[in-house]
């Protein structure tokens, strides 16, 4: 018998929530942390473990919640901290956990250190921030450009000197050489641990540690050179990991997920290694790369195959398999929504089945569940004609310096935004088909997608063939069965560019997941000694009958025979 390494955060399902967008208990258009304590009964019902909350701490909100001026203080439009207090108190009876968004590559502008830093080039903050010298020309000290646009370097002329920002100029990024600035950051994080948070998703954390200001590669846009050379992976982000592991994290029952920009498996297996002392896991982006929408988001095409997409999954299942934990997500608060982007809104039929067919495919492999809300209703794309409707930093500078400095037509560059904008994300949780979805009685802060009358929660709650109540069978069935938790998995099919089957085995028992990506029927034929197995879970009634899988079809069976105990 194969030995299973259990731990509670590899068994949970995570729900994250953006909270400005998730529900406003006060009626200024603004979601806030007692919408969030209203709707537990909804998020408990789906079956998930553990809420992840996007950023919740004061911030002028340049980038929405990223930019933080003091870390020890809920955003007022938020609420209090009493209402912080009451909302994990709530989420901790019902047997549930709260992780907090950890952003420390970077802080505000307006944070006191950045203050204090910018104000002094002798003073004693200095040092807790990046600052260079001009080039002889004056000129910033190398070509890299920000991540949201223009240069990465901003120029301060009071001390002569260039601060480095990854983000936009209002994200100055943290010097974590400084041992001071380390003490700061693990002081924090224990601040919230005493407060009873379960743990972190941790921005960019891959950034940390720069390993040189030395001219990067120029980008695709031509405008700017590459960062991602000296600052992703650098030399000593395993150290100062591992210090926060030492000195911090392990101290406390929690779990931990980095954002881990240009990571590979291999990486991932230092960064979240199970004897490493790092991390629990990370957030890759191999899998929002298939369609380059992440490297090259801005670019006006964006297809993807399916082969791709089983390419990077079956690399990540099987090399981190035993050595380390991985995450599984179709989307979050930076990307487009997943069924818009990797299945099909455009009839309600295509929409219904294959969001569920995605949720299977993914769900049903090694690793995590990370559902970002509004994805469990199976929440689409919205339109936007004009760049003045749209809030998002980055979309926003995209627009400009690409309209202005590389001549792409407006209507080029509102096509892509509607396809791979962040913008999706962030409209409102569609609660009703009532009034503003039933997200705020005031003026929502950012417009609505006008299809909730018929896309949101109520209507979904009530019909037992919703997108939500798959996504409550999905989690369950995942949950029941250890196969389905820390099986091994293995690819069939690789070449097809229609259908995603694999199967998961542990101790000589087998599920078989097959998944048609496409709208139309696809012939195929159960592979040997499965005619008897036993539907876990479908988005059809019956299933796998005949040769022919139908229109995203997607189901889950157990080997004929066996059963979980
Ligand atoms: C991460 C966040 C994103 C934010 C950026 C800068 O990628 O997910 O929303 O804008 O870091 O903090
Ligand atoms: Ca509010």
């Amino acid at each position: 018998m194969e030995k299973i390494q259990r731990a509670w955060w590899k068994e949970a399902a995570v729900y994250q929530i953006y909270p400005r967008s998730f529900c406003d208990s006060n009626g200024d258009g603004i979601g806030d942390l007692n919408g969030i304590l209203q709707k537990l009964d909804y998020i408990q019902g789906l079956g998930v473990d553990v809420l992840w909350l996007n950023p919740i701490y004061d911030s002028p909100n340049v980038d929405n919640g990223y930019d933080i001026r003091d870390y020890r203080a809920i955003l007022a439009e938020f609420g209090t901290m009493e209402d912080f207090d009451r909302l994990l108190e709530a989420v901790h009876r019902r047997g549930m956990r709260l992780v907090m968004d950890l952003v420390v590559n970077h802080t505000s502008d307006q944070h006191p250190w950045f203050l204090a830093s910018r104000s002094d080039r002798n003073g004693p903050m200095r040092d807790y921030y990046i600052w260079k010298d001009p080039k002889p020309d004056g000129g910033p000290p190398n070509n890299w450009g920000g991540c949201f646009g223009g240069p990465a370097w901003t120029y301060d002329k009071d001390t002569g000197q260039y601060y480095l920002h990854l983000f936009t100029p209002e994200q100055p990024d943290l010097n974590w050489e400084n041992p001071a600035v380390r003490d700061a950051v693990f002081d924090m994080m224990d601040f919230w641990f005493q407060r009873g948070i379960d743990g972190f998703r941790m921005d960019v954390i891959s950034m940390i540690s720069k390993g040189g200001y030395a001219d990067g590669p120029l980008r695709a846009d031509g405008l700017y050179g590459d960062y991602t050379g000296q600052c992703a992976n650098g030399p000593r982000v395993h150290e100062y990991l591992r210090e926060m592991n030492r000195r911090v994290l392990s101290r406390y029952d929690c779990m931990t997920v980095g954002e881990n920009a240009a990571v590979t498996p291999e990486l991932a297996c230092q960064y979240a290694g199970f004897d490493r002392g790092e991390l629990n896991m990370v957030f890759h982006f191999e899998l929002m790369d298939v369609d380059g929408g992440e490297t090259r988001r801005w670019e006006l095409e964006h297809p993807w195959k399916l082969t791709d997409i089983k390419g990077v999954m079956t690399r990540w299942q099987t090399l981190l398999d035993g050595r380390a934990w991985n995450t599984l997500f179709w989307g979050n608060h930076d990307q487009p929504r997943p069924v818009s982007r990797f299945g099909d809104d455009s009839t309600e039929e295509s929409r219904v089945r294959s969001a569920k067919m995605l949720a299977v495919c993914l769900y049903l492999m090694q690793g995590t569940p990370y559902i970002y809300q509004g994805e469990e209703l199976g929440m689409t794309n919205t339109h936007f004609t004009s760049i003045d409707s749209i809030n998002d930093v980055q979309t926003r500078n995209a627009y400009r310096e690409r309209t202005e400095r590389l001549g792409v037509s407006h209507e080029d560059m509102m096509g892509v935004i509607n396809y791979n904008s962040r913008e999706h994300a962030r409209t409102p949780m569609h609660w009703t088909a009532g009034r503003n979805a039933g997200f705020t009685d005031g003026e929502p802060w950012i417009a609505l997608n006008p299809n909730y009358p018929y896309i949101n929660a109520q209507s979904q709650v009530d019909d037992p063939d919703s997108v939500y109540h798959f996504y409550r069978r999905l989690l369950a069935v995942r949950k029941g069965s250890d196969t389905l938790l820390y099986g091994h998995y293995r690819l069939l099919l690789p070449d097809s560019e229609e259908i995603y089957a694999y199967t998961r085995t542990l101790n000589g028992k087998e599920i078989l997941v097959v998944c048609n990506f496409t709208g139309k029927e696809v012939r195929w034929n159960l592979p040997d000694g499965w005619t008897h197995g036993e539907i876990l879970i479908s988005n059809y009634d019956g299933a796998g009958a005949g040769n022919v899988l139908r229109p995203f079809e997607a189901f889950a069976l157990r080997r004929g025979g066996q059963s979980e105990t």
